[in-house]
């Protein structure tokens, strides 16, 4: 099947009140690792890259792998997405390459790194949405500012610093009419996001509640949605890693979010310590080693491991075969009778 439409893809998940992840890749062999869980666990798939990692692959080389990733796997309907696009041009690069959703990251200046005013953010979001709806793509918007910084992309500041006000999401979504908005309310992107197990104090799952009750039918984002589990820092410690306790978003309050309207989870960080545990103990344990794929496919299998029980646990496994792919075009033709209306 095509790429499909990520609105469609958000639109069946909260019929169904699930949640689907949204993996970020940079070369072959995690586009093979989701590609592989979402098979094993009949799920619907969310690949994204960054501004990062289009440049990393040369854009061409991501978009044929995905291209060669429909083929492979046609029973699987698969969003090709743009994580965190800094500007309208990034976003129409996007699209014309052949991506089904875009990011537009307004909530920072085109450097990625400062803080936006309101009317920047719904300016530039606007100019996204009505681009990439006349092609039917997606847009995902972002209101507050992330914590973190990922890929080069964010100010760095902590999660806590510009939460999303909800009065202020209501009147961006109503004024931009983007499908999908991303929100602060305590994450960060990275491994570093909370020293101790969060609590309602440093992640905000009151905001969000809180949010989606006065946007009920907008499709909530949470970014910065890696569990970081102890497991896979213990493996990389192990053999020879110097990562520091920390802790990320446990799976129970991704679950509470799920039920209050959050349809897409992003998660980079999980499958970046999944692959770098697999290829550490390889290196530690037969230095003698030399061909990549001793160590490229453990760090595939671990990727593949972390993704099929995400997908487990946001509830997106068993829907492959829930529903036909809607053409780009028809639901290009469906956002201009509704702009019409
Ligand atoms: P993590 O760093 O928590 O995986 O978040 C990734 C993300 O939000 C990508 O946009």
């Amino acid at each position: 099947m095509p790429l499909v439409s990520m609105r469609q893809l958000l639109d069946e998940a909260a019929r169904g009140g699930y949640g689907v992840g949204a993996f970020n890749v940079n070369n072959m062999e995690q586009i093979q690792a989701i590609m592989e869980a979402a098979r094993e666990t009949q799920s619907p798939v969310i690949v994204q890259a960054s501004r990062g990692a289009r440049s990393y692959s040369q854009d061409r080389f991501l978009y044929h792998l995905m291209l060669a990733a429909t083929e492979l796997y046609p029973e699987i309907p698969m969003v090709l997405h743009q994580d965190h696009g800094n500007s309208a041009e990034t976003c129409k690069s996007a699209i014309a390459l052949g991506f089904t959703s875009v990011m537009m990251d307004g909530s920072l200046m085109p450097d990625g790194k400062t803080p936006s005013t309101f009317e920047y953010n719904v300016k530039t979001t606007r100019e996204v949405v009505e681009a990439a709806h006349a092609k039917g793509v997606t847009v995902e918007g972002e209101i507050g500012v992330l914590g973190g910084i990922e890929d080069g992309h964010g100010a760095g500041l902590d999660g806590l610093s510009h939460l999303t006000d909800p009065d202020q999401a209501a009147e961006f979504v109503g004024l931009t009419g983007v499908d999908a908005l991303a929100i602060a309310i305590g994450t960060s992107h990275g491994a570093y996001k909370f020293s101790k197990k969060p609590t309602g104090e440093t992640l905000k799952m009151d905001r969000l509640i809180e949010i989606h009750k006065r946007l009920p039918n907008t499709h909530l984002v949470m970014h910065g949605s890696s569990s970081v589990p102890k497991e896979l820092q213990d493996i990389i410690n192990q053999y020879g890693g110097k990562l520091r306790p920390t802790w990320g978003v446990p799976v129970e309050e991704i679950q509470l979010g799920i039920k209050n309207g959050v349809r897409k989870v992003n998660v980079d960080t999980d499958c970046r310590l999944a692959i770098t545990g697999a290829i550490r103990k390889v290196f530690t344990e037969k230095p003698e080693e030399f061909d990549p794929r001793s160590y490229l496919k453990p760090a595939r299998e671990a990727m593949r491991r972390v993704v099929a029980l995400r997908m487990t646990q946001f509830g997106q496994a068993g829907h492959v075969g829930d529903y036909a792919p809607i053409p780009l075009e028809e639901m290009a033709k469906r956002y201009r009778e509704l702009s019409a209306a």
